[in-house]
């Protein structure tokens, strides 16, 4: 039997930035898909806010990829997937996919004794990582490191200055201690870190970038629903919730090889 094709885009939301890194990916390993992303930079950041806002958040955001026709909804941020993925699986009627599970999934397949976590506040305050972690892999060790500032300042566009090296330098220090060798990058602006962190470790360290992952999970996931676009790709649609100095600039920083890239102000 020919399978149906399903032309619908896929919508991605994030605080900002950072879900272009998981976009980037799905990108890569999705190339007929269309999306439509939203960058919620009218509320950012998402990292300090209590679980009660982050939940009116999601609903909202979600609320608006639906009225954009959305076939799917991946939550290509952390903070939102930690403390609000479950509830909003239960209020709406749509395939959601967040991070951690398919990262979870992927790590599994490395066999590790121990792992670091990268996150937010509202993140590692959670525990979602190391719930999933450990419910997966029973005997890992965890060890977790809330990174209060590298999300504003990669949003900022200054993940190369010195504020950053020295921050990085500083949240690194517990992962040097423990003999950590492998770090989950999760929070999704932190990939953008990916060469810092690299440095702070003469390069002796792997990063998990939860967008690979998560690119592996959709695209199952969209094969086995018979939900895949298998006709030509049409666009990817980023829209912003509040102007962003050189948003348009960052955004075509990460997402270098996007095709049909429209990028829409305000919502
Ligand atoms: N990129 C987001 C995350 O994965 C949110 C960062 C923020 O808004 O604080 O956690």
């Amino acid at each position: 039997m020919k399978s149906k094709m399903d032309t619908r885009s896929i919508g991605v939301f994030d605080s900002g930035i950072g879900g272009l890194t998981v976009l980037k990916e799905l990108e890569k390993q999705l190339p007929n898909e269309n999306f439509v992303y939203l960058g919620d930079t009218l509320n950012f950041p998402y990292g300090d806010k209590t679980k009660e806002e982050i939940i009116k958040l999601s609903e909202k955001n979600i609320k608006y990829l639906i009225s954009q026709k959305v076939k799917l909804i991946v939550i290509a941020c952390g903070t939102a997937t930690s403390q609000s993925l479950e509830i909003m699986k239960s209020i709406f009627d749509i395939p959601i996919i967040g991070i951690i599970e398919p990262t979870v999934v992927y790590v599994k397949k490395m066999n590790l004794e121990k792992i670091g976590v990268i996150a937010t506040t509202g993140t590692i305050r959670s525990g979602a990582w190391e719930k999933n972690l450990k419910q997966e892999i029973p005997n890992i060790e965890v060890v977790n490191r809330a990174c209060p500032l590298l999300a504003s300042i990669a949003e900022e566009g200054k993940a190369k200055s010195q504020e950053s090296l020295e921050a990085v330098h500083e949240y690194m220090e517990i992962f040097k201690e423990n003999n950590v060798d492998t770090i989950i990058l999760g929070c999704t602006h932190y990939p953008i870190y990916d060469e810092i962190i690299k440095n702070e470790f003469s390069n002796k360290v792997n990063l998990v970038n939860t967008g690979v992952a998560v690119a592996t999970k959709l695209k199952q996931y969209l094969h086995e629903n018979n939900m895949e676009n298998t006709g030509e790709k049409i666009e990817t649609k980023v829209i912003i919730s509040k102007e962003e100095e050189d948003f348009d600039k960052k955004i075509k920083n990460i997402l270098k090889s996007a095709k049909n890239l429209d990028i829409t102000k305000f919502y």
